[in-house]
């Protein structure tokens, strides 16, 4: 059986990361690897802080701390926000561990010893203002192949071209921006040149590897490979492991692309198996595979090949599933420029696993994709109409008519038969696509499994069917509640924390991948009670900015047609969760006009705190007259659908008792402030 070692790129603990890098290295590498997971593989996830290198000593000096202080502060924020979408690493680990040293520089001797890297002079630019040589990002000018200004000394972010600091156009010193001069120094080469007809023959054998990938390298090959200094003249990184190599530290992505590894061999050590690791990087039949950004191709797919096939032993990449960018709302995700939405922002306002599914969905597998807040929203939407309400209404029905029980009775027929075939060949086809690293499209499989299951449920009129076939009925809830559990198997590798919450109400019958399609369900077994998987947004949601701060649930609770069609939450009791979903705040009143050929209806402006005021349009113009209103405190339902009102929006609801006495508004005591949590 093949082993499998997933990576996704080690992030530079310089900043924390947004959702761009989320959709390109990282949910990608997590839903291929929960897949192998259900699939029995045996599969090792590993990655690391990158915690070296210019990105970090600038960041440092910008802030005016030590590289050591930015690395410690941003490891732990990175690796948080990992955990908090439910990213799963075996092994998450840091560079500037101690046995990353060892092993970077005993790889440096190795190829050294070997002829693949050479010590010569070169000369570099050097600043004479700030007295230093100016390593990679530490020079900004024009690229000199598309031309674009805010090329880096290293590479172009504009296209990706990785660059050597001397040819950039009109060169600066990004600390004091004056002009730096070729000087003369010595540098460590690695020997590319040494690789190229081999990397070429290696590159032309791949199979399934994504047109953009092969393209890029192929182009890089065209060119020539030359020799590339794999040292630089900073104190904060590996040191080159001679004496007398006065201070130079190892090329940051030199050492970096070996995290994968020294972060492997840290996982067994912990494990208390330290070789294993060789199982995996020496072992004959592993498939490696590197999840990315398109901006790491050429280190991934033709520098580390190089090296590890430089040390020999080593296997070598099996796949690079590069991704491409994603831009929110027009704009590309970039922390320098700070158009890019944090992933812990986000996790502040909402939970992990409507963005999961909107970013699979939008994947950008082939090309640039644009995601907006319009189409996020959506996406939650879709989740909580079709994914979240089938669960939802066939649990309550459950509890509502079957004792809370999977229930028994009734013979299977041809709908069932139909709808059982189509899990079983949807989990084929999602296999296939996952397999092929095709994730929006599984993504897409999965969901459309889920409407298969809303139309078997609307086909078969569970609500209508209890008054007249009990039996009849009691096979459709069951039914659907095995589709459930298979629905819950489908979705995990997507939404792992939803997939946790159904097996919360449904108890899981099936375990692994291929157990979807085939019935385990067993009848009489209790059933947990129904939640909401997801709560839905409204018009106004914009962004997680646009959410109350603290609010985790979003929006309105889902009502209407369907679920009053079915019955499913019209009777029964309100789960604590349920109610706190209703965003009850405390209001002041700023103005009230009656509303236009409407006696029954003010208008009022109220200040609920943030997003304020808040139109909202209350019944009351008979009991309070509209200038005793303004300075009062009320309690606000905010999110509650807009509703027009003869012709004008409301955004909520006012509070009041109603009773034989007339209406009464609900008022908060004197210290209540607006945007105060009512409870
Ligand atoms: N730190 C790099 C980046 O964020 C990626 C390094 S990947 C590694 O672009 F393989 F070199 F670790
Ligand atoms: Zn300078």
């Amino acid at each position: 059986m093949a082993r499998y070692l997933v990576t996704s790129a080690l992030p530079y603990a310089n900043g924390p990361l947004h959702l761009g890098h989320l959709a390109g290295a990282y949910l990608p590498a997590d839903i291929y690897v929960r897949f192998l997971r259900l699939r029995g593989e045996d599969v090792v996830f590993v990655c690391g802080t990158d915690e070296h290198g210019v990105p970090i000593t600038l960041t440092a000096e910008r802030q005016g701390r030590t590289p050591r202080e930015v690395v410690d502060e941003y490891h732990e924020v990175i690796r948080r926000d990992f955990e908090a979408f439910g990213i799963g690493f075996d092994n998450f680990s840091r560079t500037s561990r101690p046995e990353h040293f060892r092993f970077a520089q005993e790889v440096f001797l190795d190829l050294l010893g070997k002829g693949y890297i050479m010590e010569k002079p070169m000369r570099q630019l050097y600043c004479s203002s700030c007295s230093r040589f100016l390593p990679d990002r530490y020079v900004l000018g024009t690229c000199p192949r598309c031309g674009s200004g805010g090329a880096r000394g290293d590479q172009c972010e504009s296209c990706g071209s990785w660059l050597d600091a001397l040819d950039l156009v009109e060169p600066r010193c990004s600390i004091c921006s004056s002009r730096p001069v070729p000087r003369e120094t010595r540098h460590w080469f690695l020997r590319l040149d040494l690789f190229q007809g081999w990397l070429r023959e290696w590159l032309d054998g791949r199979e399934g590897w994504r047109d953009n990938v092969l393209n890029y390298c192929r182009g890089w090959l065209d060119e020539g490979l030359q020799e590339r200094a794999i040292t630089r003249d900073i104190d904060w990184g590996v040191p080159v492991p001679l004496e007398g190599a006065g201070g130079k530290v190892l090329y940051v992505w030199f050492e970096a692309l070996l995290g994968y590894v020294s972060s492997t061999r840290e996982l067994f050590e912990r494990r208390g198996r330290p070789d294993a690791w060789r199982e995996y990087w020496n072992g004959t039949d592993t498939r490696l595979v590197h999840f990315i950004g398109k901006d790491n191709i050429v280190f991934h797919a033709v520098i580390e090949p190089a090296i590890l096939h430089g040390l020999g032993g080593f296997v070598l990449p099996w796949n690079v599933p590069a991704n491409e960018f994603l831009n929110i709302s027009g704009q590309k995700q970039s922390t320098s420029r700070g158009t890019a939405v944090w992933m812990g922002d986000y996790l502040r306002a909402l939970p992990p696993d409507p963005m999961r599914y909107a970013l699979a969905i939008n994947a950008p597998e082939g090309r640039d994709t644009e995601f907006s807040w319009a189409e996020f929203r959506a996406r939650n939407n879709e989740l909580a109409d079709v994914l979240g309400n089938f669960v939802n209404r066939t649990v309550s029905f459950a509890h509502r008519e079957f004792g809370g029980e999977i229930p028994r009775g009734g013979a299977p027929g041809e709908a069932e038969a139909a709808l059982f075939a189509s899990a079983a060949s949807m989990r084929d086809e999602l296999a296939e696509h996952i397999s092929a690293f095709r994730l929006k499209a599984a993504c897409a499989g999965a969901m459309a499994l889920a409407r298969e299951g809303n139309r078997y449920f609307d086909a078969a009129e569970p609500w209508r069917r209890i008054k007249s076939d009990r039996e009849g009925c009691a096979l459709s809830i069951r039914t659907c509640l095995q589709f459930i559990d298979w629905l819950r198997v489908a979705f995990s590798p997507f939404l792992p924390f939803t997939a946790e919450a159904i097996g919360a109400m449904v108890p899981p019958a099936a375990s692994g991948w291929d157990s979807v399609g085939v019935p385990g369900l067993s009848e009489g077994i209790a059933l947990g009670r129904p939640a909401i998987l997801f709560g839905k947004l409204d018009e106004a949601f914009d962004g997680p900015g646009s959410l109350s701060a603290g609010a985790s649930a979003p929006a309105a609770p889902r009502g209407g047609e369907k679920e009053r069609k079915d019955g499913a939450s019209a009777e029964g009791l309100l789960g604590m969760a349920d109610f706190g979903r209703v965003d009850l705040r405390v209001g002041i009143v700023l103005s009230a006009t009656p509303v236009e050929g409407a006696d029954k209806l003010l208008k009022l402006m109220v200040d609920i705190g943030e997003d304020s005021p808040r139109q909202v349009v209350a019944g009351i113009r008979k009991w309070y007259s509209p200038e005793t209103l303004p300075g009062r405190r009320v309690v606000v339902v905010c999110n509650l659908e807009p509703a027009v009102l003869r012709g004008v929006e409301s955004r909520g609801m006012i509070l009041a008792s109603v009773g034989e006495e007339g209406v009464f508004i609900v008022e908060p005591g004197a210290g209540a402030r607006p945007g105060d949590r009512v409870r």
